[in-house]
């Protein structure tokens, strides 16, 4: 079909979308490159998670669990959380398009914050609403500013805390306060893609929060801290009846059997989960001083990356380009009005030392 018919027979909201474009992996095709642009895990999962493949292989032949049961009762151990309130997912990605498809039609009303992550007026198109974007306070996402576009249409607010690609976090309290003042009828999605590396102890994943105000979406991935980002697994937790409108939209089979098994074993894996943790804090305390010695502007963050912002918009070109002529690559945030910042993700220590090095040399010649 020629493309002017079928952009006349799509949905009016699904010609806004500009495609999603993930952080580049590869470099000309070859994949020996230092990868900081999609704040994926720089660890690989201990041996003997992975030694499992080998079994599941031997069962492929066969459908995985439609209801990954052995996974939400792994996720509820763990997080001490109720099994039946507790969606699966192909990546946190599948629940939260499902969260739109659920509660929003062409006459709602979705609200994002300004700098938010960039799939989530994605989904909020593809079901057909509107998207209304809330400014942020400098680059912090503001509640009041959510509240304040708040209508009768209002059907879902999307945010992630810690917010992609800030870095950002909104605190317990005030999270708590925001949520009292949305009306019971809108959905919050507070996305936790990041929850884990936040070390501030008056910060609320959420999950907490849960039982309170059942009007609440948490959602969570297995991409970042537990590495796991090529299985694609994520999920999430809220109040039952919501749960069980999800559940019945869901993909009859949308997480694969090896996702559902490694999933449950590496939330067993404590040791994994805390070197994780302190490697990162460590990088987030180290990192923005070292770029900000070079003349950059690196700001604090709660989560696996770092936001940096480079005075002159044409330098930031040039540091992108010269960094990938060294293997290393970074994302760029021009496709979230981010014009003179760049994110690069925490990797190992090794990539790291690269990292700065190279961007000491690059800086040094601009
Ligand atoms: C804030 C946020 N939410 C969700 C996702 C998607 O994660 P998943 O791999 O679980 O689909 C990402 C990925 O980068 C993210 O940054």
């Amino acid at each position: 079909m020629q493309k002017k018919i079928v952009s006349k027979i799509v949905k009016p909201t699904i010609n806004q979308i500009a495609k999603y474009i993930p952080g580049e992996s590869l470099i000309n095709g070859k994949s020996d490159v230092i990868k900081l642009s999609s704040n994926e895990s720089p660890f690989k999962v201990p041996t003997k998670v992975s030694a499992i493949f080998e079994r599941l292989v031997s069962e492929f032949n066969l459908y995985p669990d439609g209801d990954s049961n052995i996974l939400k009762k792994s996720l509820s151990k763990n997080f001490k959380i109720n099994f039946s309130q507790i969606i699966c997912g192909n990546g946190s990605d599948d629940i939260l398009s499902l969260v739109a498809q659920a509660f929003s039609d062409g006459n709602s009303e979705i609200i994002c914050s300004q700098y938010g992550f960039i799939y989530y007026p994605i989904v909020a198109k593809i079901s057909g609403a509107k998207v209304l974007t809330a400014k942020t306070d400098g680059l912090n996402i503001s509640c009041k500013n959510i509240l304040s576009l708040i209508t009768k249409k209002t059907k879902i607010i999307f945010f992630a805390n810690p917010n992609n690609p800030t870095g950002t976090i909104i605190l317990r309290d005030e999270l708590i306060k925001f949520i009292s003042n949305v009306p019971k009828n809108v959905i919050i999605v507070i996305d936790g893609a990041y929850s884990e590396f936040v070390t501030n102890k008056n910060y609320s994943n959420g999950l907490d929060l849960v039982k309170k105000f059942p009007n609440i979406i948490v959602t969570r991935t297995f991409s970042k801290i537990y590495a796991l980002a090529g299985l694609r697994l994520g999920w999430a937790y809220s109040s039952k009846s919501i749960i069980e409108i999800l559940e019945k939209i869901r993909g009859p089979f949308n997480v694969n059997s090896i996702a559902q098994e490694v999933g449950s074993m590496i939330l067993k894996e404590k040791k994994f989960l805390i070197k994780s943790i302190n490697h990162n804090e460590k990088w987030q305390k180290k990192l923005p001083p070292l770029i900000n010695s070079f003349g950059l502007k690196a700001y604090k963050t709660s989560a696996n990356f770092i936001l940096v912002e480079v005075k002159e918009q044409h330098k930031k070109k040039l540091i992108i380009s010269e960094l990938l002529k060294k293997k290393i690559i970074i994302r760029n945030l021009d496709n979230y009005g981010l014009r003179k910042f760049f994110r690069v993700s925490i990797g190992t220590d090794s990539e790291m030392n690269i990292f700065v090095d190279t961007l000491q040399l690059i800086m040094r010649k601009l």
